[in-house]
């Protein structure tokens, strides 16, 4: 269609030449504007079909699946995808934080995510192994989980790190950790495993004016991890503090990693606290404090000024942590934290100002599956604490609204989210971990 065009024009210019009147002389200087008039013409054509060949190249090349539907990370792509664990890693002498590198089966390279996010993935594990999970819907084998992101974005691989969960020490005889137990025993490399993209609002903010203080208690280093990674190679002259409190050297992680960062960056000041330091275990070598990461111990090692809080750990240094800084005068819009589980931290207040929603009186709950009908009296954050607390069994992965695994049918009534949820909710049903009743509500659970 472009050379028909294309020939149409020349032909429009030669009868142009040919429609002068036969007496106009046609001097040299005149048949020269002419020519190279012709010639410009042509010039801007081809340049105009070589811009729209590209333009239309990039139109009708398929998009890769990363650019796909956005998912909590720029770029990232909705859904499943699949990856494959190229390598395993672990991090700990004693062997029980192991990190396994995954890289996406379909070759397209890896959006960027912000550091502390954290993916979520689907487990078919084999019945036996599924039942020990504390909560297991109906005959489902089918478990999520979610794990930080323990490195900086990389395009070509993701890292997670993942601490075998034991039996409670009050409970002994009950079935260890089903996931965290599974993915040490029996991923290899070459597995393939389903995964969420990157989601979470527990990560770095990006100012580079204001120091970064990174608190992590036993696995919680692992958003740390990520987030030091990236400061480190993104602002380089941004003063980072990490303080890591885990028992003692058998138990601590990325020791050799965080060691030579400390000695290469010198904005970097790293502080290992250790609360049962082993016999072996040299102060000054293996270990800065003993004791606990407690406000005490910060406010005699930070300079002074403002700092930004990142805090994840164990639910008893978070409840304790969080609103010890709040009391020690840091403002709420300074202090993030995320728990891997239940934890009771009291709520700070919103950090963009918004005022909460208004509470809903008491109002009538229904669970159609189980049968039970209980009353929502404001006592709980949400929906997922007011089901457990009512022994309704519910899945849950992140509790913050990322991963999904907390979605069940609304056949009645309206649930509202303070801000939108991150994971994309489907028709007819509701988020339980971040949703309060709007009204009385029928659940399907
Ligand atoms: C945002 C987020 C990020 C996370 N990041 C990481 C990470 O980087 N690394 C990491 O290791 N973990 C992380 N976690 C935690 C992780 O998702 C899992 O919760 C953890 O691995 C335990 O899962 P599991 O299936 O092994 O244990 P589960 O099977 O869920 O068991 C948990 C505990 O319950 C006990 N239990 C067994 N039966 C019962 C019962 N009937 N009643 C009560 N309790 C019982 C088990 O013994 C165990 O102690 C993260 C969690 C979240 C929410
Ligand atoms: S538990 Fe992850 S969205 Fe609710």
């Amino acid at each position: 269609m472009q050379l028909k065009h294309r020939v149409a024009l020349t032909r429009d210019n030669d009868h142009s030449c040919h429609c002068m009147p036969s007496n106009a002389p046609m001097t040299a200087s005149l048949l020269l504007a002419t020519l190279v008039a012709a010639w410009l013409l042509q010039l801007a054509l081809g340049v105009g079909v070589w811009v729209w060949r590209r333009r239309g190249h990039a139109m009708l090349a398929p998009r890769p699946a990363s650019a796909q539907a956005p998912h909590g990370a720029q770029g990232a792509w909705a859904g499943w995808r699949d990856f494959r664990v190229e390598r395993r890693e672990f991090e700990d002498d004693g062997q029980a934080q192991c990190s396994f590198y995954l890289v996406p089966v379909d070759g397209v390279p890896l959006p960027p995510f912000k550091p502390g996010q954290f993916l979520t993935f689907q487990f078919m594990l084999p019945p036996d192994r599924a039942a020990a999970a504390p909560v297991t819907l109906g005959a489902a084998r089918t478990l999520t989980r979610c794990y930080s992101l323990s490195d900086r974005p990389d395009p070509k691989a993701f890292r997670i790190t993942v601490k075998r969960v034991p039996a409670p020490a009050h409970q002994p005889d009950w079935p260890p950790g089903a996931v965290s137990n599974y993915l040490h025993d029996h991923l290899h490399e070459g597995d393939v495993l389903q995964v969420r993209a990157p989601a979470g609002h527990f990560y770095l903010d990006a100012a580079p004016d204001v120091p970064a203080v990174l608190i992590g208690g036993g696995i919680g280093i692992t958003p740390m991890m990520s987030m030091l990674r990236w400061c480190l190679a993104e602002q380089p002259g941004r003063p980072v503090h990490l303080y890591y409190g885990v028992r003692n050297r058998a138990e601590q992680a990325f020791k050799p990693t965080l060691e030579a960062l400390a000695a290469a960056h010198p904005a970097l000041h790293l502080n290992v606290v250790y609360s049962q330091p082993g016999a072996d275990d040299v102060p000054g070598r293996d270990f800065q404090h003993a004791g606990r990461v407690d406000v005490d111990l910060l406010r005699r090692t930070l300079p002074h000024g403002r700092h930004q809080f990142y805090i994840c750990g164990p639910a008893p240094m978070m409840e304790s942590l969080v609103p010890a800084l709040a009391a020690w005068g840091v403002a709420p819009a300074d202090i993030h934290f995320e728990a891997f589980g239940p934890a009771s931290v009291p709520s700070l207040a919103p950090a963009s100002g918004e005022a909460a929603p208004a509470p809903v009186g008491p109002v009538e709950i229904r669970f159609s599956q189980t049968g039970r009908t209980v009353v929502w009296d404001g006592q709980d954050n949400n929906l997922l604490d007011f089901a457990e607390r009512h022994g309704v069994a519910v899945e849950s992965g992140c509790r913050s609204g990322g991963c999904g695994s907390c979605q069940v049918g609304l056949t009645g009534g309206d649930v509202r989210y303070v801000n939108t949820p991150d994971f994309d909710v489907a028709p007819g049903h509701c988020l339980l971990c971040v949703g309060t009743p709007a009204t009385a509500l029928v659940l399907e659970a």
